[in-house]
């Protein structure tokens, strides 16, 4: 991993996933693991498209760990605004920092400047594409709620076609031998290419417009929001924006080890009388971001072995 780009989730073993989810296991114990750890080190974090855990996240661990933060959440007040190119951009700020933190819209973008950039790049978000970051921390969430990643059943909901932190999760999890359920209204369905990975691997899936045929069976809820910022036709989106909304009676006869999860941000696909269930998980779900983004940066850095 050291000084290697993340930028798909395909770019780590299964090795390498434990070995992330350990060292974050081991950073949440004891902060002394991590402090001062990035002393002298400074990584920018260059967001071209909103967030506010991603982003936050990265700074709150960077700083927990005694590194320097610089960076832009908006790109109008960066030189893009000028009609600099993201390979200037890149190379620029390469000089500054020793690690980059990026998002945007475009797919494929990240890939694309971990290809021009002499630092490693942390892919934040590359459009519908990947996130791999979500991807680990939402394993080390699953994890940590029942204790194995192993044979789980997981119920995917709602924008299953954009939303980037499935498609990662679903690679992920399928080196565990999971059955999962793909619950989307028909026009947001998961694409073929995830499908034929998962034929590939032999995993079980099934695909459901309605959540209730398979929420007594699941362990685990992830629950999308369908991003307005996905569809170029409005009219699309306000056909299937409130397709699915998770209500707190929803989950009454549901496993014990059920736990909803999010990657948030939510708009109102997961009920506010939810929050006050012992299922949801999703605020731990982004506490736990920090920790598994320290791990990742620690051993980008080969701070950590
Ligand atoms: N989960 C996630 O990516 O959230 P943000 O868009 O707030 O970063």
């Amino acid at each position: 991993m050291k000084n290697k780009s993340l930028i798909s989730i395909h770019d780590y073993s299964k090795d390498d996933y434990f070995k992330i989810l350990e060292l974050a296991d081991r950073f949440r114990k004891n902060s002394q693991e991590y402090e001062n750890l990035l002393s002298g080190k400074v990584v920018a974090t260059l967001f071209f498209e909103p967030s506010t855990r991603t982003r936050l996240s990265f700074e709150s661990a960077v700083q927990r760990m005694g590194g320097r933060i610089i960076g832009f959440s908006d790109p109008g007040s960066s030189s893009v605004q000028k009609g600099e190119s993201l390979k200037d951009t890149i190379l620029t700020v390469a000089q500054y920092a020793d690690l980059i933190v990026m998002r945007h819209p475009i797919e494929g973008s990240a890939r694309w400047a971990s290809e021009v950039s002499p630092v490693p790049i942390i892919n934040a978000g590359d459009g519908a594409n990947q996130h791999p970051t979500q991807c680990l921390l939402d394993l080390y969430t699953i994890k940590e709620t029942q204790n194995t990643l192993e044979n789980l059943t997981i119920t995917f909901v709602g924008d299953l076609k954009y939303g980037r932190t499935v498609h990662s999760l679903i690679q992920a999890m399928s080196n565990f031998n999971p059955v999962f359920f793909l619950v989307s209204p028909e026009s947001l369905k998961l694409p073929n290419e995830y499908k034929l990975l998962l034929d590939e691997r032999n995993i079980n899936y099934s695909e459901h417009k309605d959540l209730q045929e398979v929420i007594k069976q699941s362990d685990i809820v992830y629950v999308t929001r369908v991003q307005r910022e996905r569809f170029s036709d409005p009219m699309e989106y306000e056909k299937v924006k409130n397709a699915y909304v998770l209500s707190a009676s929803m989950l009454e006869g549901t496993k014990p080890n059920l736990k909803v999860l999010h990657p948030l941000p939510r708009v109102n696909e997961i009920s506010t009388d939810v929050d006050d269930t012992q299922k949801a998980y999703y605020f731990q779900q982004a506490l736990n971001g920090v920790f598994t983004r320290m791990a990742i940066m620690a051993l980008m850095l080969g701070l950590k072995n």
